[in-house]
């Protein structure tokens, strides 16, 4: 056992990588060095593109890979002793259920897994069918269930024996609008509840609502970490304004200085790249008796800033660097 002396932290990697065996290259890491601290009470988003080996980190977090280097440690304990994940809950990308089973039989089953006894298998499936909301289709074979549902089941396993530690796997992939907002709503209440999650998303809107920080993966290497604010450029990158009522000699002035996006009825929207422009324009047009609807400063968003991860990771590739090591001979 090796301590990390910290006790806020729930879940660590140091220098963890991972060389899948079947992959031809030799120098080829589904994950390379990978360090990372997640503190007790925390949302962790864990970005990444198709590849970038979000899965692979996760399956080593959770005891299904070894990890070919490096180490994890939850709560101080090393990945070796299987103690250490006595209290995580995982989330595959795919889970995979006993389809002529019912939620019931596959939640209790799951309890039975953890060594509780009947008692307590029929209360932990009180409480995990009041929370997601499983009653009604609590004897309803799983091979009925449309994706929603099965995410909701795969949710409900995870939480058996109410775990401190949660790692889901793209835990929003495949759900409508309405499931998402479920799935965002129980991670909120979760994390409400004093429990550390840590996810892996395509889903940048809600890894922006819901994580206090995010970490970038790129090639397997983490190429940015730090709460959403820090990891966003703050800079306000451009304005945009809704006027009404604007003349037309002052839509034909303001055209030369900004970009008129939109015009309907008697509204017409500019885009300004300095909100210095914008303020002086935006005075023109009042003193003019013309309304301001909307002045909305636009800052980077999360989509924009993954976006320009993988940028940086290519030009750096192109000048040379080197994103995978060569394995030590
Ligand atoms: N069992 C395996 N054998 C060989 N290579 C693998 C294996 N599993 C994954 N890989 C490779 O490792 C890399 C990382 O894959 P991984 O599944 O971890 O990515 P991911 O970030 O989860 O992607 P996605 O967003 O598509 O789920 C990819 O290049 C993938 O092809
Ligand atoms: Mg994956």
């Amino acid at each position: 056992m090796l301590s990390m002396g910290d006790e806020r932290i729930v879940l660590k990697t140091k220098d963890l990588s991972k060389r899948y065996p079947s992959l031809k290259r030799k120098d080829m890491f589904a994950v390379k060095d990978l360090s990372i601290e997640i503190n007790k009470g925390e949302v962790f988003g864990f970005l990444g593109r198709n590849g970038a080996g979000k899965t692979t980190t996760i399956k080593m977090i959770c005891g299904l890979l070894i990890p070919t280097s490096g180490g994890i440690w939850i709560n101080g304990i090393e990945w070796k002793n299987p103690y250490s994940r006595r209290s995580l809950g995982y989330l595959p990308e795919q889970p995979y259920f006993y389809e002529y089973l019912t939620p019931k039989e596959t939640v209790k089953f799951y309890c039975q897994l953890k060594g509780m006894n009947k008692r307590e298998c029929e209360r932990e499936w009180g409480r995990l069918s009041e929370m997601l909301d499983l009653k009604d289709i609590s004897d309803i074979r799983i091979r009925n269930f449309s994706k929603g549902m099965r995410q909701k089941i795969g949710f409900a396993i995870a939480l058996v024996g109410n775990p401190e530690l949660l790692v889901l796997d793209e835990p929003m992939s495949g759900l409508d609008p309405i499931g998402r907002k479920h799935i965002r709503e129980l991670i909120i209440s979760l994390k409400n509840s004093g429990k550390t999650i840590f996810f892996s998303s395509h889903v940048l809107s809600d890894v922006e609502q819901l994580c206090d920080r995010v970490g970038v993966l790129t090639r397997g290497r983490l190429v940015a970490e730090g709460s959403i604010k820090e990891v966003l450029h703050q800079e306000i990158r451009s304005v945009d304004v809704v006027l009404r009522y604007l003349e037309e000699w002052l839509i034909n002035e303001f055209s030369a200085s900004a970009q008129l996006v939109h015009r309907w009825e008697d509204y017409v929207c500019f885009k300004f790249d300095s909100s210095e422009i914008a303020n002086l324009m935006v005075k023109k047009a009042l003193e003019n008796s013309a309304k301001l609807v909307e002045f909305v400063p636009q800052k980077e968003s999360l989509e924009e800033f993954f976006v320009r991860m993988q940028i940086t990771e290519e030009e750096e590739s192109k000048r040379g660097k080197l994103y995978y090591s060569k394995l030590e001979e």
